[in-house]
């Protein structure tokens, strides 16, 4: 396997666009990222679609082609993944194979997702598609309600308590008030956190994620070639993709996801780093609960040690490792299928040192961990400067 490097980024905005659809939102994002390397479209060679449910929301199928042809990427591979909300993960994941392996130079990778066209009850049942139809899902279960099971199983097993979920929103609100592409721009207090609607017990409002529209994407390419293509490359140093049970009352324990222990361990071996060295992370937090788990299935923190972790502001952005300092899907927004490569997006931001108001202080090793369904697939990735 050979180094690689993302040398392009571009995102839209996250946000409710009625005057946009699934398309012009992925060109935007795309012909974005073509203006910030020196790549021409007709230089790609092989193309890769993170999209959850574009049939679904949208009505749209044959989505790779659909996308690349309107941005001129013509001719080439094109091939939609979808891996519930760790789609684009996963497609940057398999964009690197080739890269890494030589079977291609320049790999596109674009994620998307048009979610606000459907009203909420009609975007709960689509993503509770993601789920097992079998079972949790014809007995009832949203994606709200197993992340409140897996959040009372922690609060019962651990001590958690909603003033912890209540933290995370508060530090992801203050992030996102400070990102221009963010799709919620307010501050919100800590009591205000704590007296959101209730959504599924014990998760309200402010636990939850956004329902957006939205779309990222990034090149990839060897990282003795990059320089041809952008001053600031940025390197893949590790990544990492993993799988687990579609159903919850599969797993052995609802307090941890396997898959992200799984992915996070290979990929730091990969990189040659530990958990210590990880200076800044954007991570999964659909729900507050999950990003609580996922700093502890990565290593930052011991078990059920999440919670308090986040309430003594060791991952504020000026905390001790920032962690979502783009806002993260609860406020920055969650176009499902757009997520894991806007993750990839922020981090590149963040390592060039040009994200504002947002730059954390340290910011050489960031890692992006992207969580599809209640953790059935799970894609970590860890990039550095060059
Ligand atoms: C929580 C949720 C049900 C709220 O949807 P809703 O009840 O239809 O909310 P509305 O769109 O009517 O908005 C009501 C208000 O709450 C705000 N709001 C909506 N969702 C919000 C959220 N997640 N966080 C904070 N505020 C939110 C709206 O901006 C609006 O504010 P306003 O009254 O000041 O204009 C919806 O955001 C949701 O389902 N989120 C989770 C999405 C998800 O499951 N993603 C996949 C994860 S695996």
């Amino acid at each position: 396997m050979r180094p690689v490097a993302v040398i392009g980024a571009g995102k839209t905005a996250f946000g409710a666009f009625p005057e946009l659809d699934l398309r012009a939102l992925a060109v935007q994002a795309g012909e974005k990222c073509l203006r910030t390397s020196r790549v021409e479209a007709g230089l790609i060679e092989s193309f890769y679609l993170g999209n959850f449910a574009g049939p679904s929301f949208v009505g749209q199928n044959h989505l790779a082609p659909y996308i690349s042809m309107a941005l001129g990427v013509k001719g080439v591979p094109a091939t939609r993944i979808e891996a519930a909300c760790a789609s684009s993960g996963s497609a940057f994941y398999h964009a690197w194979t080739e890269v890494a392996s030589g079977l291609y130079d320049l790999v596109m990778v674009v994620g998307v997702e048009k979610m606000t066209s459907q009203p909420t009850a009609r975007v709960t049942e689509i993503l509770a598609s993601a789920g097992d139809l079998s079972g949790e899902i014809r007995a009832g279960s949203t994606f709200a309600s197993l992340f409140a099971m897996i959040a009372r199983r922690h609060m019962y097993e651990f001590g958690t308590k909603k003033e912890h979920l209540a933290a995370v929103a508060v530090k992801n609100h203050a992030a996102g008030a400070l990102n221009p592409d963010a799709h919620m721009r307010k501050n919100v207090t800590l009591e205000q956190a704590l007296a959101g609607k209730p959504i599924a017990e014990p998760l309200n409002l402010y636990d939850c994620s956004l329902i957006s529209d939205g779309a990222a994407a990034v090149i990839l390419a060897p990282l003795d070639r990059a320089s041809e293509f952008t001053d600031k490359p940025v390197r893949v140093l590790g990544i990492a993709q993993a799988s687990d049970y579609v159903a919850l009352d599969q797993k052995e324990d609802i307090t941890t996801f396997p898959a992200v222990r799984r992915a996070s361990q290979k990929a730091y071996r990969m990189a040659g780093v530990g958990p210590d060295e990880i200076e800044f992370a954007e991570l999964h937090d659909c729900f507050t609960i999950a990003e609580i788990i996922a700093t502890e299935d990565l290593g930052f923190v011991k078990r059920g040690c999440g919670g308090p972790y986040a309430m003594e502001g060791h991952t504020s952005l000026d905390g001790q490792r920032p962690i979502n300092a783009s806002g993260g899907l609860k406020a920055k927004g969650h176009p499902v299928g757009a997520t894991g490569v806007a993750q990839i997006c922020d981090l590149v931001q963040q390592i060039r040192g040009e994200a504002g108001p947002r730059q954390v202080a340290r910011h050489s090793v960031g890692l992006a961990q992207n969580l599809g369904g209640s953790g059935a697939t799970c894609v970590v990735s860890i990039l550095g400067a060059t």
